[in-house]
């Protein structure tokens, strides 16, 4: 190397090479505009590289504190776009170590001593990565107690619950919404199991083999606040299936966030008309002046597609390869960069959605989504959503649950042929499809009775949900 700047990647490695890189295989090859996004983390885990080997008595303390000068100047130039990144550096490790070398000089040089870009990139992604995961936990909480919020609000709310889309049985509007909160609140539990395995460091394995230097990794691993280091340095270099892992997890919120999109989209349309979303949520169409389309929740659950995209692809990109790194795990970046911006936007956007916006001046919160009950409970009515009730009604009156059942389906087509509710007909029409029925069950045929009902750990009853919520309160305050 003739001075102490590295313009090119070529001049990083030796002068075995005899021709110069093509234009094409540079562009092709290099992953620095993607990457750079992992700056902050490359800085991170030099910085405790560089301490232990001053600590190990591989550098000098004068290196490390020129070091440490040094990146504090690159953190400050990334900070205000004064950091020049070239392409012909390949990719952010070689960037901040050629600017590092200009800054440093030769304890510049010295800083990959015991290290290699492969067990440099593991770490710097799982260092990322688990920034992010705390970023996006929190976000799932807030996006769990907005739905609380929502839910608390609406416990005797009923509306119908379906299965197959059609009216099933009676549920409140509540505990309807409680079910994506035991969702999301799995999605985070999966996030925070996948984040102790991420938590690992893998540097000290260098190229794939270990190193020759005396390096202490506990040391480092504390100085980064990692959980344990990587036992087996040709694994720690080469899987990615921790990215695999999160993003799995990750595909699983955007699962759940597609379903809760399809349902606030169909509540939305005339039909159903059970909810309102704020305007700024939607659009209108440029031809027909009526419609206000539910832009936010169709694009979420489009969006869905890119993340299960992204986990297919991380899958297929680890599948087949040998030990230890190969240069497809470049390719680990964009999708993972990709999901963890798509799943954040995201449920950034729901949270507003659902539980609305402080607004400063009231300290209140407004905007989140408005809710029809008399549209939902109208809907509950439509659909004979009490059958069930009355067929266990005959069953406590001692005929067979099979038995049960036909009457009531000879009593739903009746009413249906009337146009009118099973509680709309008369008890004299009613004896007549059995002579057990009484003047007690028009308590089981209305809403709230069969709703009341239902009280077993887990059911719709308002008093199980008021338990429900009381236990997330608990958990989300905690
Ligand atoms: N940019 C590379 C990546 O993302 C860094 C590791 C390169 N290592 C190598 N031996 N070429 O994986």
């Amino acid at each position: 190397m003739s001075s102490n700047q590295l313009d090119k990647k070529s001049e990083a490695w030796s002068a075995l090479f005899s021709e110069p890189m093509s234009e094409l295989v540079q562009r092709y090859t290099a992953s620095v505009f993607f990457d750079q996004r992992l700056a902050g983390a490359d800085i991170a885990g030099s910085l405790a590289h560089a301490e232990m080997l001053a600590a190990q008595g591989i550098i000098s303390p004068q290196d490390y504190a020129a070091i440490e000068r040094g990146m504090t100047q690159i953190r400050a130039e990334i900070a205000s776009g004064a950091f020049e990144w070239k392409l012909a550096l390949e990719d952010v490790h070689l960037n901040i170590e050629a600017r590092l070398t200009q800054l440093a000089g030769d304890a510049g040089k010295r800083l990959h001593t015991g290290r290699s870009r492969n067990d440099q990139v593991a770490t710097d992604i799982r260092l990322w990565l688990r920034g992010e995961i705390d970023l996006l936990t929190a976000l799932l909480r807030e996006l769990q107690a907005a739905l609380v919020d929502v839910a608390e609000r609406h416990i005797d709310v009923i509306m119908p619950g379906f299965t197959h889309l059609q009216v099933a049985q009676p549920v409140s509007f509540a505990h309807h919404l409680l079910a994506y909160v035991e969702m999301f609140a799995r999605d985070e539990e999966r996030l925070q199991d996948a984040r102790r395995r991420v938590n690992q460091l893998p540097l000290g394995s260098a190229a794939l083999a270990g190193t020759t230097y005396p390096l202490d990794r506990e040391r480092v691993a504390r100085a980064l606040g990692m959980e344990g280091v990587c036992q087996n340095s040709l694994d720690a270099v080469s899987d990615r299936d921790f990215a695999i892992e999160f993003t799995a997890a990750a595909t699983l919120a955007m699962v759940h966030i597609s379903r809760l999109s399809e349902e606030l989209i169909l509540w939305m349309s005339q039909n159903f008309a059970f909810i309102r979303i704020a305007d700024r949520f939607t659009t209108g169409s440029s031809i027909m002046p009526q419609k206000k389309n539910p832009d936010v929740p169709e694009l979420a659950r489009g969006k869905t597609g890119r993340v299960v995209g992204a986990l297919v692809g991380l899958v297929t990109l680890m599948k087949g390869q040998p030990l230890a790194y190969n240069k497809d795990n470049q390719e680990d970046k964009e999708p993972l960069f990709d999901t963890v911006d798509t799943l954040r936007d995201t449920l950034r956007i729901f949270i507003e959605m659902i539980g609305g916006q402080i607004n400063p001046a009231t300290g209140a919160k407004e905007g989140g989504i408005g809710v029809n009950p008399q549209a939902m409970e109208q809907a509950a009515q439509k659909g004979y959503a009490t059958a069930t009730d009355l067929a266990d009604y005959l069953v406590k009156k001692g005929l067979p649950f099979r038995d049960a059942h036909e009457t009531v389906a000879r009593a739903v087509k009746a009413a249906s042929t009337h146009g009118c509710d099973l509680s709309e007909l008369p008890l004299k029409t009613l004896r007549e499809f059995h002579p057990a029925i009484d003047d007690d069950v028009y308590a089981v045929l209305s809403l709230r009775g069969s709703l009341n009902a239902r009280n077993t750990l887990g059911g719709a009853a308002p008093a199980q949900v008021q338990n429900q919520i009381k236990r997330h309160r608990a958990r989300l305050a905690a």
